[in-house]
Parts: C-alpha cells; sequence; structure tokens
C-alpha cells in the first residue's frame, strides 16, 4: 500500500522530495530520476546539497526521442536543474530513435539494478515515465522499451520497463497540480494506468493540496 505525504504547496512537496534525495544520496549510490517539469524545482534544491557527486549515478526514467541538444530532453533538463557537480548522468542515446535506443541501453541497465531509489512523475492519463495506457510498454518484461505513437509530445521515447523501474526498494511518486486530480486518484485507487502497476517494498506519493481527489 504505497504511502502518501500531502503538502501545502508544490514548493514544499518539492523541498521535501529534495531532503529525501538528498538523505538517500549523501553517499552516492544510483538513482532514476524522472522527467517532465514536476520534480525540476527538487532537482534545483538537491544541486545545492553536500553529496559525493563523484560516486553518484543517475538515469532518466525515459527520454523523448529528439535531437541530444533539444530542450525538451529529459537529460538535459536533469543536468540543467542538478547543475555541474561530477554525477555520472548516463543518457540513452533516442536521437537513434526508440528502437535502437533501447537496444543500445538494455545491458546499461542491467548493470545498474538494483537501483537506490527509482523518483518517478505521474501524467494526467496515469502514465509513467514513458509507460502509457493501451500502449504495449507496461506488458514488458524488457528492462528498456521502444515507445511509439506516445500521446504525450513527442510520439516517439524510449522508457525504463516496468522490471527495472521496479528494481529498487523504494519507488517515489512526486504528483502536484490540480491537473493530477485524476489520475492521482486512480493511482491511490490501484486501478489499472501504468503507474499502479509499478510495485516495490516501499511506495512512497509526495504530493500537494491542489493534487488531491476532492471526495
Ligand atoms: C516525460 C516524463 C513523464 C512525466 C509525466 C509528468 O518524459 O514526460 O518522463 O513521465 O514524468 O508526464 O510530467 P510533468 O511533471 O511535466 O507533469
Amino acid at each position: 500500500m504505497p504511502e502518501v505525504q500531502v503538502y501545502p504547496t508544490a514548493e514544499a512537496a518539492s523541498s521535501h522530495l529534495a531532503k529525501l534525495l538528498e538523505d538517500r544520496l549523501r553517499a552516492g549510490g544510483r538513482a532514476v530520476l524522472a522527467g517532465g517539469h514536476t520534480p525540476l524545482a527538487a532537482y534545483r534544491i538537491l544541486s545545492q546539497a553536500d553529496l559525493l557527486w563523484e560516486r553518484l549515478q543517475l538515469l532518466p526514467s525515459d527520454e523523448r526521442c529528439l535531437p541530444p541538444d533539444h530542450p525538451e530532453r529529459n537529460d538535459r533538463a536533469l543536468r540543467e536543474a542538478l547543475g555541474h557537480h561530477p554525477y555520472t548522468l548516463y543518457s540513452f542515446p533516442a536521437e537513434r530513435g526508440p528502437e535502437a535506443a533501447a537496444e543500445a541501453t538494455q545491458a546499461l541497465v542491467a548493470e545498474l539494478l538494483p537501483f537506490d531509489v527509482v523518483l518517478l512523475g505521474l501524467g494526467e492519463d496515469g502514465h509513467t515515465a514513458s509507460l502509457f495506457p493501451q500502449l504495449p510498454g507496461i506488458d514488458s518484461e524488457a528492462l528498456v522499451v521502444p515507445v511509439h505513437q506516445a500521446p504525450k509530445p513527442p510520439p516517439e521515447r524510449v522508457s525504463l520497463g516496468r522490471r527495472a523501474l521496479e528494481a529498487t526498494e523504494l519507488v517515489i511518486f512526486m504528483v502536484t497540480g490540480s491537473e493530477k486530480q485524476t489520475a492521482l486518484r486512480k493511482l491511490l485507487a490501484g486501478e489499472d494506468i501504468p503507474a499502479a502497476r509499478i510495485q516495490a517494498p516501499q511506495v512512497l506519493i509526495l504530493t500537494d493540496r491542489a493534487a488531491l481527489p476532492k471526495e
């Protein structure tokens, strides 16, 4: 059963998320970090932390199939938010397209397992990483899956699969904003959305009041 922590604002949730990541990764480790906009404020706070950065190995939860320097790339947004510390940020070669990028990173991901923490976002339709409802990725046993016709642009992506996202003791979902109310209600109710399929010994949902479903 996921633990839910509700904060008054997205800013409060972000500073708590940054503290959680700092505590979990202080001595370094291997972490999956969510793409999208929600966690960026927490990453910026985390960039000020005193971590053993050189012992940190980071991987985005998924990547958009865009050129490496495109502003909408998750790895670029992560690097900008975390700042210039000596961590290792692995990138999916998503510019090569979904299948080539997935093929090229299976072995790397296998070596990185298990993760010390997996941080995920939640899409309004219940997707997480690039595992979308009505698309095959969530049902794949592959560690890395190609994604086509994603409803959230761009349509072509590459994503960690469920098996990789579950290879950790702790999965954190960071969900804020009123636009996420429906998806969060479904996640809390365990409805059949991709985000609810991600299981781990500890699942923590950090949210703000705006995203909480209204009774
Ligand atoms: C992506 C993300 C995706 C994201 C959710 C929430 O590449 O878009 O990996 O899974 O986490 O769509 O996005 P926001 O945080 O921007 O609402």
